[in-house]
């Protein structure tokens, strides 16, 4: 023992550099970090004990400054991507561009994408999906439906007493909570139970803009109509709004695809990931919608 050392003094050692790397627990980036999702992922996965960074411009972070996605993706393990409309494909691609080294993402991605006769709507999402499958690295993607929360647009005509517009004649969605994407996107970022998977994220039932809109009605205890909104009109509105040609293109394909039920679907996927049915479309207005009666 010339160098003084016994077993115990090795053994305590050890315990003591295992109690460390215990300590160390892996870095999850949050993109996306103050929006309709990232809003519910944040605290979950603080209270599940992760260690979180939570990434928008807010932060100090910007998907086009390449010099802070390199600061966002420093010492990270995993990576929640989920890019804002508009630039999306940019955005992902320039976000996995640096982040090689890291063991996992999680993408948000949209319903149908790569799927025969969605080429328009898929092209936000498409390129990086096929990023992340070609690469080294190990990912979920989740596909969510139409978000309860894109119903907060109409709380303007609500508040006004006037019908909230509607874009999808009788066509149907889905209709998912976000609350529900964010719980499903914490499962694969805390587990490897999801990986190489992709989900497509639904409520539990098939609405109408105007059953939506009834149950809205019901929750606020006031009357509520809806105005159907033709093609036509959509695009002379969107375009008087100052969007993009292509934007509204974009758009109006979408609407025509609800509109002739080719967004009627509904999957298991979120009871798969969670163990429990999905929230009601009931249930988010209810939780969301309370605080508001007051104003509307
Ligand atoms: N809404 C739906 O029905 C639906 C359906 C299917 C799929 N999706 C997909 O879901 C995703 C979320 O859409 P959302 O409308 O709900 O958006 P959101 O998550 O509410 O907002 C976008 C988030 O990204 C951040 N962000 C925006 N630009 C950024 C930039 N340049 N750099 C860094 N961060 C930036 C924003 O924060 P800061 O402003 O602080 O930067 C915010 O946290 C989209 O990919 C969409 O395609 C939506």
């Amino acid at each position: 023992m010339s160098q003084g050392f016994t077993f115990s003094t090795i053994a305590e050692s050890s315990y003591v550099l295992i109690g460390l790397l215990d300590t160390v627990k892996p870095m999850i980036l949050v993109t996306g970090a103050t929006g309709t999702i990232g809003s519910h992922l944040v605290p979950l996965l603080a209270e599940s004990g992760a260690d979180v960074r939570a990434m928008s411009r807010r932060q100090g972070f910007d998907f086009e400054d390449a010099e802070s996605l390199k600061r966002a993706v420093d010492g990270v393990d995993t990576v929640f991507l989920l890019s804002a409309p508009g630039k999306t494909a940019e955005h992902d691609l320039a976000l996995l561009e640096v982040a090689q080294h890291v063991r996992k993402v999680v993408k948000i991605s949209a319903i149908h994408t790569g799927e025969p006769g969605f080429e328009l709507t898929s092209s936000w999402h498409l390129p990086g999906e096929q990023a992340l499958r070609s690469s080294d690295l190990m990912w979920t993607i989740l596909r969510p439906t139409t978000f309860a929360s894109n119903a907060l647009a109409w709380l303007p005509q609500i508040q006004a007493g006037e019908p909230v517009p509607s874009y999808y004649g009788d066509g149907t969605n889905g209709v998912v909570d976000p609350r529900d994407i964010a719980a499903v996107a914490a499962k694969a970022l805390l587990t490897d139970d999801h990986d190489n998977q992709t989900y497509t994220l639904t409520g539990p039932e098939l609405l109408s803009t105007a059953q939506q809109v009834d149950i809205l009605s019901e929750v606020l205890g006031k009357p509520l109509t809806t105005m159907d909104i033709s093609p036509e009109q959509a695009r002379t509105s969107m375009l008087a709004q100052g969007m993009s040609p292509d934007s509204v293109d974009f758009m109006l394909k979408g609407f025509e695809i609800v509109r002739n039920g080719g967004n009627a679907v509904v999957t298991d996927h979120v009871e798969h990931v969670l163990g429990r049915p999905p929230a009601t479309f009931r249930n988010w207005a209810q939780d969301t919608l309370n605080t508001l009666t007051a104003k509307s």
